[in-house]
């Protein structure tokens, strides 16, 4: 089964690009620009992801990003990640960047930007992969900083794919962003944001009616609120579902308890991600095994699931038809 899922075409719509950073790069990065990492080595890097909640994780997220400065290593992060994931039988891969967690540290928007298109080229170019690029806002910082960013981002307008929305959900909903995301859909472009990952239903519900997102990333909250699971199925407004992330952030307790099995019984439109793969022990293959460890799906499942994705990926009518 495993050699069949792996080459199972599939499609990853939910990655933070910065958490694909494999402690190995963090450490060649950190030394080709002489930076100081609170690391003595990797096996001490390994075992300090360990984490509680989705803020533990964030900490340290945060941390590891800084070893990214030039347009460079952001070249080489993503082609690190698009040689792997190529070798998981990932055929298209839309990619998620948080530029305020560069620009804070003095990294202008033009680095991240110029360093991933390269990336994403090439990977079109010798993997034959397609790729999308979402621009992702900070929730827990201010909302007119999210505008500035907006506005700064458009000489690159046409290469964004989506906007979105993450880092610590919990006391920042999605309301917060209404002003920033309607000047998203004024510029035409389209939008995606985390909700119901450690934030309760509501905030799915909020962001669906408020931001008007095509897609929801994480939503295992759903399941709380009948109402809400009724609409998604109705919508059929998908689901990025990461569970190896919802694992190790302790959103549930182990894959057994995911769930998963009861979204899609409930008929609502799931995908499978990897969130942040370096940080949660595995990939696009790894999760998709995970699941096939903990539910037994049969091949029937894996490729409703992989399908789903080529349905709602951000990708041209013609590449779809050639994953049909
Ligand atoms: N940023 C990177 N990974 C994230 C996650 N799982 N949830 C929220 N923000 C994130
Ligand atoms: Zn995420």
């Amino acid at each position: 089964m495993k050699t069949w899922l792996r080459e199972l075409p599939k499609v990853e719509l939910h990655l933070h690009i910065e958490g694909s950073l494999e402690p190995e790069l963090m450490f060649a990065l950190a030394a080709r620009n002489h930076i100081e990492l609170p690391y003595a080595s990797i096996e001490e890097v390994k075992a300090a992801y360990d984490f509680s909640d989705l803020q533990s994780f964030l900490d340290l997220y945060y941390l590891g990003m800084r070893v990214l400065r030039t347009e460079q290593d952001f070249f080489d992060l993503a082609m690190a990640y698009f040689e792997r994931a190529h070798e998981e039988g990932v055929v298209h891969v839309e990619l998620s960047f948080d530029p305020q967690a560069h620009l804070g540290r003095g990294v202008e928007l033009a680095i991240p930007f110029e360093g991933l298109r390269r990336a994403m080229r090439e990977a079109e170019q010798r993997f034959g992969m397609s790729t999308a690029l979402i621009m992702s806002f900070l929730r827990d910082r201010d909302a007119s900083e999210a505008m500035t960013v907006l506005e700064k981002a458009s000489p690159w307008y046409e290469v964004i794919d989506a906007v979105g929305l993450d880092s610590a959900e919990v006391g920042n909903p999605p309301a917060k962003f209404a002003a920033v995301f309607e000047r998203a859909r004024a510029l035409g472009i389209p939008r995606v944001a985390h909700a119901g990952e450690e934030g309760p239903a509501a905030y799915i519900s909020e962001a669906l009616d408020v931001l008007d997102i095509c897609r929801v990333d994480h939503g295992v909250a759903c399941l709380q609120d009948e109402a809400l699971v009724e609409r998604l199925r109705n919508s059929q407004i998908p689901l990025t579902v990461c569970p190896l992330s919802n694992v190790r952030l302790k959103v549930v307790e182990t894959m057994v308890d995911h769930p998963l099995p009861a979204m899609l019984e409930k008929g609502v439109k799931v995908t499978l991600n990897s969130d942040d793969p370096a940080y949660f022990g595995g990939g696009m293959l790894d999760n998709y095994v995970a699941c096939f460890d903990a539910f037994g799906w049969d091949q029937r499942v894996f490729k409703q699931l992989a399908g789903n994705a080529i349905d709602v990926a951000f990708m041209s009518d013609a590449r779809r038809r050639e994953l049909v």
